[in-house]
Order: C-alpha cells, then structure tokens, then sequence
C-alpha cells in the first residue's frame, strides 16, 4: 500500500502568543515540524506534503532543509483542520493509496503506532488515533459505540456529558486518498468556532455506513502543543526519553536530568557525561570520551578518549580526534585538533588546524578576524604553544616550532624554530622600594588633609 504524509503546519498557534510560526518552535532544537517529519518517514511515504500559511516562507525552508522531497501546499486563509487537508489535494494529484494525516504540532509519534493505525486501516475505511487523556482539557473528545467510533466532537461543542470523556482525538487519521477527499467535500463549519474540522470526516464516513474505527496510544506520543507550557512540557518528555536511551545505550551521565540534549545528539558507549552539560544540535561524540561538567557543544565532534571540559565551548566545526584534550573556558570553533593535542586553558582556537601531539599554553588566541573577513591559523604537529600567544591569522607554525610566552605571532614560523616577540625585560635595582615609598607617603599626605 503507497502511503502520503499530509502533514498539517499552516496554524498561527495564537496561543503561543509568538511572531514564530507554532511548528517552528523548537523541542531539543529541532523545529517541532521536523519531528513530526521524523515520526511520518517509518512509513516510507511515497509522498510528504506539509500544508503551510502563517509564515508559510519560513516553514517551506525547514520542511525542505529536512526533506527536499517534500511539497509545500499553502493554506491562504486557515479555516480549519479539514480546509487544511483539502489544500493537499493538488499534490496528491495521481496518488492512489492511503492519506496519513499527521500535525505539525504532534511531535512524539512512535513508529509503531503509526503501523498499527495501518493495520487497522486494512479493516476499516478511516482509523482515527485517539488516547485517553489524564486531563481531556481541549482536547476533542472520541465518541465510541463499542469498537465503532461514531463521531467527535470538539470541545467547544461538547454537552457536559461529553465532556466527561477521556479518550481523546490526536488528529492523526489514516484513510483512503480518494474517499478521505470525498468526505472533506461534505465537511461543513456549522460549530462553535465557525471551522472546517477535520474530525467531522468522521460522524460522516458513519453516515455513509462505513466503518471507522480508533486506534489509542499512550498520551505522551501525541502529546499537542498548543502554548509555551505545552512546549516545555514536551521538551521535557523529549528529554527524559533521550536520556533513558542513552542509558540504555551504554552512556554515563552523573546527573542525567541536568544534561539537556537535542533531538540529533549521538554518544557512544562508555562515554561519561558530567553533570550540566548542554548540547545543540549536531553533536556526535564517540565512545570512551569524557564532557564534563558545564560544557557547552554545538556542531561538533568529539572521538574516542577525548576529555571535554569542565566549562569547555564546542562550536559548530570543532573536530576533536583521539585522545585530545580540551580544558577550561576554551572556545573552538571551525577547528581541527589532531590526536594527542592539548588546549588545556582559558584558550580561543578559531579557524584553525592543530597537529598531533601539539600543546597549547593557556591564554592562546587566534587572532582569526580582522574586522571584516576571517582567516587560518595552521599549527604543525608537535609545536609547543607559550602561555599569551596571540597567533595573528593567516599564520602558519611549522612542526616542532615553539612560541615564547606572551608572543604576538605576525608572520610564518618554519618548522623547529623559536618564535620570540615581546619588549625585552629590563630590572631596575631597587625602584620598587622607593616607589613603594614614594607612594605611601602620598596617601599618608592626601588621608592627612582629607
Ligand atoms: C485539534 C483537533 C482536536 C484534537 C487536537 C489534538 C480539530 C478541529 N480539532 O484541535 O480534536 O483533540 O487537535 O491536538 O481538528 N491547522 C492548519 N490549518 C487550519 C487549522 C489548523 O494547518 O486551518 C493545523 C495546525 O497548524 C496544527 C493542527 O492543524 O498543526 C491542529 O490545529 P490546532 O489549531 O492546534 O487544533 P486544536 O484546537 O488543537
Ligand atoms: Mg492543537
């Protein structure tokens, strides 16, 4: 069975209270839309389209940055969940198959779930996924006749009765491109809201004596995000089961609720995570490493036996090789450090390669930019870096070359040699007794007269 993704993306989130467009916002750092992509791809869908209108520009480049494939159909005006899905019709153009419905706003989704509701599809002529919720709150609510479900209705229009119901609608649904189609035309806005609701589709496929049945998962999968305490809610759902797989996976982390991670984190076994450590998105960090605590990584990574930190910063384009060592309040950024390298303190490495085995003094910078472009510090293997360097960029240290400490580094340093620049010391014999003198009997004089 060919299946299409229709994944609804177009509604302003009033709630959210945001110029963002709602699946735009971010759940470990991946727009909540991108997840929603993630959970549709298990079907291997034959299409994918996403139905966009508030910030429609914006959301059009997440969706094709995730998936190029992907078609971007626009919701003009949005007049509900069913006008919504409508506006795919003309991307579905020749598809013949099953309709997954998906909202950009439900980002948890578990593959299996998604298997059963086509299991189900195959005994049914529309499969509505639906949960039974703690607190129903606004959620619509399932009306079911034994394995039947007759209607749904929204909260909005619910009678107190209805109210009373747990099991409640996700939005996802699964039916035939074709009749899903024919029974939007039927849907009306005759509801408290004034919308097209999709959920209608429904009480109308049971009015044509088909057979439509719901599917129920546990809450969390379909978890919908409607304001910013639902967003921190589902992060922090993201984050917990993030945590427990990296467990699983073999990963230490000391303190795992204070490791906050994002939706692409990779960490191989037997790596130690110490508490506090933030990742952005496009880390991978290999096993038997060490990030300690309150480091900060971002688009980088890390190999085997490196140890990260504490108060470390990894910027997008650190390559960390085997067994270096990055310390305190170090920033890399767009760097290469090669096996065995130290960059132990208080350091900036920005645009540059670092040979194996290289040492760098505490307080190195690489002096990267000048103001308006940026340049390449290439350091060879071997080289000891003094405490102070300031590596002037473009510069080239050779193999085996050394800096003294406190040099500003203008120009190239051929391999093996000392590079020494800073004014020449000179010890004034006595002077700092006569000036200490001269100064105490300055404040002596100014405490007298005030
Ligand atoms: C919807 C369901 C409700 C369900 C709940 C689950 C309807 C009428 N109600 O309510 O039964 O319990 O989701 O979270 O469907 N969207 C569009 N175009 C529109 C309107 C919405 O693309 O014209 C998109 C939104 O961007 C969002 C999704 O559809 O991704 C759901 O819309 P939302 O406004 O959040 O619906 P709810 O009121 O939550
Ligand atoms: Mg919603």
């Amino acid at each position: 069975m060919s299946i299409a993704l229709v994944i609804l993306a177009a509604g302003k989130g009033t709630r959210m209270n945001s110029d963002i467009p709602k699946v735009l916002h971010p759940i470990a750092q991946a727009p909540m839309l991108v997840h929603a992509m993630r959970a549709g791809a298990v079907l291997s869908p034959e299409r994918t389209v996403i139905v966009t209108g508030h910030g429609s520009e914006a959301v059009a480049k997440a969706t094709l940055a995730e998936d190029e494939t992907a078609q971007i159909a626009i919701q003009a005006e949005q007049l509900g969940t069913a006008h919504a899905v409508a506006q795919a019709r003309e991307a579905l153009q020749g598809f013949n198959g099953d309709v997954v419905v998906l909202y950009g706003d439900t980002p948890f989704l578990q593959p299996e779930t998604l298997e059963r509701m086509i299991e189900a599809r195959a005994k049914n002529d529309l499969v509505i996924l639906g949960f039974e919720a703690a607190d129903p709150a606004r959620y619509g609510r399932l009306v079911m006749n034994g394995q039947t479900l007759e209607r749904i209705v929204e909260y909005k229009d619910a009678s107190d009765k209805e109210r009373d119901i747990t099991l409640c609608n996700s939005g996802l649904l699964a039916c035939d491109a074709e009749l899903l189609f024919s029974l939007i035309d039927s849907v009306g806005n005759d509801n408290a809201a004034g919308e097209y609701y999709l959920p209608d589709v429904v009480a109308i496929a049971r009015s044509r004596g088909l057979n439509v049945t719901a599917v129920a998962c546990d809450e969390a999968q379909t978890l919908g995000v409607n304001s910013r305490v639902d967003l921190a809610a589902a992060d922090a759902v993201f984050q917990a089961r993030a945590r427990a797989d990296l467990l699983d996976l073999g990963v230490t982390l000391m303190a795992p609720e204070t490791v906050y991670l994002a939706a692409d984190t990779v960490i191989g076994r037997d790596t130690v995570i110490e508490p506090n450590v933030v990742f952005g998105p496009g880390v991978t960090v290999e096993s038997g490493a060490t990030i300690r605590a309150f480091s900060h990584l971002e688009g980088c990574h890390v190999s085997r036996g490196a140890i990260v930190g504490p108060y470390a910063r990894l910027r997008p384009g650190a390559e960390l090789a085997e067994n270096t060592r990055v310390g305190n309040f170090v920033e890399i950024k767009n760097a290469e450090i090669a096996e065995g390298a130290k960059v132990n303190h208080l350091s900036y490495i920005g645009d540059a390669t670092v040979g194996a085995a290289t040492n760098i003094g505490a307080g190195t910078i690489t002096c990267n930019y000048d103001g308006v472009m940026k340049h390449q510090t290439t350091i060879g293997q071997n080289v000891f870096v003094g405490s102070n360097t300031m590596l002037v960029a473009p510069v080239t240290i050779g193999d085996g070359a050394m800096t003294a400490t406190g040099t500003v580094v203008t120009r190239d340093v051929e391999a093996d040699a000392l590079a020494v620049a800073r004014a020449k010391q000179d010890n004034k014999p006595g002077y700092a007794r006569k000036l200490f003198d001269m100064l105490t009997a300055k404040k002596a004089r100014r405490d007298k007269g005030a």
